[in-house]
């Protein structure tokens, strides 16, 4: 595998690693503030993160490549409200999908073909990701100042991602 691209797979790793950690202590946030539904759907996405770290490595190992883990930075752990919380996710989830596109332009320079299908799915996967915590963004706002109707929101949630098929 290509140095440069070699050097982007373990960046996009270690982002995917950190979006796991991001979501973890989000989970912690909101279990601590008795959000019980979104610490369980965070949980679910911060074990789908790990599994993205997972593909990509086995990715990297499939092409020949080295991989090398980071050190990471500790996520934030304290948020204003659960709005916060999921403005926070989106504005993560949109670096990366910034990131994977970097990706897939570098490994089409370097004409990395096989890794093309991959990254294609990762972008599918992004638009998701950045549709349903979207989705939660909007909702949020229209109810923020209304403490039961974000707890009515906040216990739907988990089912939301059962409807999908997810976690
Ligand atoms: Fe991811
Ligand atoms: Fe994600």
């Amino acid at each position: 595998m290509d140095a440069d691209l070699q050097a982007r797979f373990n960046a996009q790793i270690a982002l995917e690693h950190t979006a796991e950690r991001v979501y973890l202590q989000m989970s912690a946030w909101a279990e601590a503030h008795d959000y019980t539904g979104s610490a369980a759907w965070l949980r679910s996405q911060a074990a789908e993160e790990a599994e993205h770290a997972r593909l990509f490595m086995d990715h990297v190992l499939d092409r020949d490549g080295q991989v090398t883990l980071a050190a990471l930075d500790a996520p934030p752990a304290e948020y204003e409200d659960l709005l916060a919380v999921f403005v926070a996710a989106l504005q993560h989830e949109r670096k990366v999908t910034a990131s994977i596109g970097e990706l897939y332009a570098a490994a089409t320079e370097a004409r990395a073909y096989p890794s093309l299908p991959l990254l294609t799915w990762f972008l599918e996967e992004q638009v998701e990701e950045e549709a349903s915590v979207s989705t939660v963004v909007g909702e949020l706002e229209k109810v923020i100042s209304d403490p039961s109707a974000v707890l009515l929101l906040d216990r739907e949630l988990p089912g939301r991602r059962d409807d999908a098929g997810e976690g």
